[in-house]
């Protein structure tokens, strides 16, 4: 059996990985894979992690399992987080989930199960991952026209113009905040016109938000969630801890319903237990327990925000930086829209062949799209990168 099995085409942005260790280079630079990386190229543990763990050792008394749907306390802590007072409690259901990944999977889960017929609409681009399990999962998909390469902003137009396409109850896919892999993102009166168009034509939100936090701040990145939440009656919602409480291992993130009634959110619930324990039953609890132990104590959570904001204030440092460089460099403007960009992200534009030269010839790793996170540079390191762009032609 196991000889029919077929060579699986690779994850880009892991191949990248694999490719940047084994590159000898002594001042290789990589802007491939979404984890953060401070000045001296290290992903710390969060100081309030740290401290959360320390006291975690010290009270936990057991391993035994939790809930399918994971602590109870995560799902209202990150509820909160998200959603704020959004929308009433009453209508949320919520399932920790491995990840942000585990969440998104389990959501398009969801999808299927409640209506096979639906398409999911879909950025063109999006995160390669969901392309892949969508179609791992065999569900009708369509790509959304989203970034204008020309500028590097969002198409705002050609997206309404493709998204009245959709039929009604199919759902659409949207990143919460901090576009991954674009880093451009629709301004409020844009969220404000997209809600009227799904309201008007009946399409169901998903939300993947990974990034929050790392955009305009804590709060700023969650309003366009929230906005659509609460003005369409329902919404999907995938949300990851991976990046804003740099516990990328640990596997933390949750699925989030919000139902049209309360009335129906039981079997909303009772639907996320049963994917849980169709798929791995019990979801990890350290993450989720760190989570849950920050955002309620206020100590804690000060000192998690805190660090959170520096984190977006070095990337927005960096962001002006870069855009300055690339302006000497390539004596043009054209790269303005890196400081107007959010997120770790930021797609540059530049053609695949120079891509792969300046992977080459400069040793700089980004993804084959032109992707860079910006978290991979420092300020030293920020000038090569310009210098190299400008180089290659770019
Ligand atoms: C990324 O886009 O680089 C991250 O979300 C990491 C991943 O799993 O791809």
């Amino acid at each position: 059996m196991l000889t029919q099995l077929k060579d699986q085409p690779a994850d880009k942005i892991l191949a990248l990985v694999q490719a940047f260790k084994d590159d000898p280079r002594k001042d290789k630079i990589d802007l491939g894979v979404g984890v953060y990386k401070d000045a001296d190229g290290k992903t710390p543990i969060m100081r309030a992690v740290k401290k959360a763990e320390k006291q975690l050792w010290e009270q936990e008394q057991t391993k035994s399992y939790v809930a399918l749907t994971g602590d109870p306390a995560y799902g209202a802590a990150m509820a909160q987080m998200v959603l704020g007072d959004a929308v009433p409690m009453d209508r949320v259901s919520k399932a920790a989930t491995p990840g942000g990944t585990g969440a998104v999977r389990q959501g398009f889960e969801l999808v299927q199960l409640a209506n096979p017929q639906a398409t999911v609409w879909v950025s063109d681009p999006t995160w390669p991952n969901h392309l892949t399990i969508l179609k791992h999962l065999g569900i009708k998909t369509t790509l959304y026209r989203y970034f204008d390469s020309e500028t590097c902003a969002v198409d705002f137009d050609s997206m309404l113009a493709d998204l009245k396409g959709a039929k009604e109850g199919d759902v659409v896919l949207l990143h919460g905040c901090c576009h991954n892999p674009t880093g451009a993102n629709l301004n409020k009166a844009q969220w404000k016109e997209l809600v009227a168009l799904m309201k008007a034509q009946g399409l169901i939100p998903m939300i993947d938000i990974a990034y929050q936090g790392f955009g305009d701040g804590l709060e700023d990145d969650a309003a366009a969630t929230r906005l659509v939440a609460s003005e369409l009656p329902e919404t999907i919602i995938a949300a990851s801890c991976s990046k804003n409480f740099g516990i990328y291992r640990e596997r933390t993130g949750i699925l989030m319903t919000v139902s049209a009634e309360a009335a129906t959110q039981k079997t909303a619930q009772g639907t996320l237990a049963y994917l849980n324990r169709q798929n791995y039953s019990f979801p990890p609890d350290h993450g989720a327990r760190l989570v849950t132990m920050i955002l309620n104590d206020p100590d804690l959570r000060k000192e998690w925000e805190d660090e959170l904001e520096e984190v977006r204030e070095g990337l927005l440092v960096l962001r002006k930086q870069l855009a300055e460089e690339l302006q000497k460099a390539t004596n043009s403007d054209r790269y303005g829209f890196i400081a107007e960009h959010r997120g770790m992200f930021s797609r540059l534009g530049v053609s695949p062949e120079m891509v792969e030269k300046l992977r080459e010839d400069h040793a700089i790793y980004m993804v084959g799209d032109s992707r860079i996170n910006i978290a991979g540079l420092n300020k030293d390191t920020v000038p090569i990168l310009a210098k190299a762009i400008a180089t290659v032609g770019g």
